[in-house]
């Protein structure tokens, strides 16, 4: 049976004056609305108190096994102000859907869809003040987070979890707004290996990539690129985003996006699975392969492929613009954003912002204008 949210209102919000100069220029994942959503979970009772309640501090035992043993998984997925003024989210049902596959690899409860949507659908609501307006890049980020509150120091499958759900308005993630970014391929530390977590947004996976970031920033790239953890020849994705690669120009009509197939440990990201449709949608052939750095230098050298791109829900679509690692580096479209980049870009951000006709019924509405 669906759960039934309890409304505990903040009696301390954010003043509006600062609310409003907030959402002039939010950054990303700083700031945080007045409201969050707690559900618990235990063994004897299953997901229960569903509740929105004012964001803040929790209590939480320093034995509590997350702490210890990194049962945590989140999520990550934006609500759009609307031209009309309601607000929408998109694909909600695929962010449940992971949510579940990664709970299911960390021996986590998996909380139902219909759940998962309605805590969405009720924060939301209750915060609908801080999505920032139509018309721009910003939107309402919103986090959903698991993790295992048993205060024990044994090592098993906790007997009680508790689910969050925050909300942070967001502006453009990189700061440089849509400019390239430069990479690092990582060759001495990997992401994911196969029959690991690489596919399930757990915390670990995040803990484990700050140290090749780290060493790509000293290289004096944005990102780190990912290879597969065997062969170390493979592009699995860059940073906490997914790669696209383009194929073909416009005048000999011959473009096609390729990207790395699900090799079980990359994550398989939302955008990237819409990003295909959309290119579909806009007559271009698609395909998932696997793909060498090798292959990626000739191709771009060739002239075979025109341009690069990472996709995730953060930032959308961000051009790949220099690569670099310990063999050398080379530049993609002279380090500058790609035409059909921009345009994927473009299409799927006024399907996600109800600009353009929702051919596929991605966008789930939470607030009627
Ligand atoms: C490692 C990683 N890859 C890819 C993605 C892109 O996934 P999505 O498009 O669902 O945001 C993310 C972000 O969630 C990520 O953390």
């Amino acid at each position: 049976m669906a759960l039934k949210f309890e409304i505990n209102k903040n009696l301390n919000p954010t003043p509006t004056a600062k609310r409003e100069e907030i959402l002039l220029n939010p950054a990303f994942g700083q700031v945080f609305t007045d409201h969050m959503v707690r559900i618990d979970w235990t063994v004897e009772r299953g997901w229960h108190d569903a509740q929105v309640l004012p964001f803040g501090p929790i209590e939480l035992s320093p034995a509590a096994s997350a702490l210890h043993y990194g049962q945590a998984i989140f999520e990550g997925i934006k609500a759009y102000r609307l031209p009309d003024g309601g607000i929408a989210t998109f694909r909600p049902e695929a962010n449940a859907a992971r949510m579940q596959k990664s709970a299911q690899r960390l021996s986590m409860p998996e909380l139902p869809k219909e759940d998962f949507i309605e805590a969405i659908r009720v924060l939301v609501n209750t915060d609908k003040d801080w999505v920032p307006a139509a018309g721009g890049e910003a939107s309402l980020y919103l986090r959903p987070v698991m993790f295992a509150t048993e205060a024990t120091l044994g090592i098993h499958p906790s007997t009680s979890y508790s689910f969050y759900l925050l909300a942070s308005p967001a502006g453009a993630y990189f700061a440089g707004g849509i400019k390239p970014v430069s990479v690092w391929i990582s060759e001495d530390y990997v992401r994911a290996a196969p029959g690991g977590t690489g596919a399930a947004k757990c915390a670990g996976n995040y803990a484990a990539s700050l140290l090749a970031q780290a060493q790509a920033a000293e290289k004096g790239a944005d990102q780190v690129v990912w290879l597969d953890a065997i062969e170390r020849k493979y592009i699995e994705e860059m940073g906490g985003m997914n790669m696209m690669f383009v194929y073909g120009n416009r005048e000999e009509g011959n473009i096609k996006l390729v990207t790395p197939a699900l090799s079980g440990s990359l994550l398989p990201g939302i955008t990237r699975d819409s990003l295909l449709t959309v290119a579909q949608d806009l007559g271009y052939e698609t395909a998932e392969v696997t793909i060498s750095t090798t292959q990626w230098k000739e191709d771009i050298a060739t002239g075979k492929m025109t341009e690069t791109l990472a996709c995730g829900t953060a930032a959308v679509v961000t051009p790949i613009g220099k690569v670099m690692s310990s063999h050398g580096e080379f530049i993609i479209n002279n380090n500058e954003a790609g035409e059909i980049t921009l345009q994927l870009r473009e299409a799927l951000t006024s399907i996600q912002r109800g600009i353009k006709e929702d051919l596929h019924g991605w966008l789930y509405q939470l607030v009627e204008a």
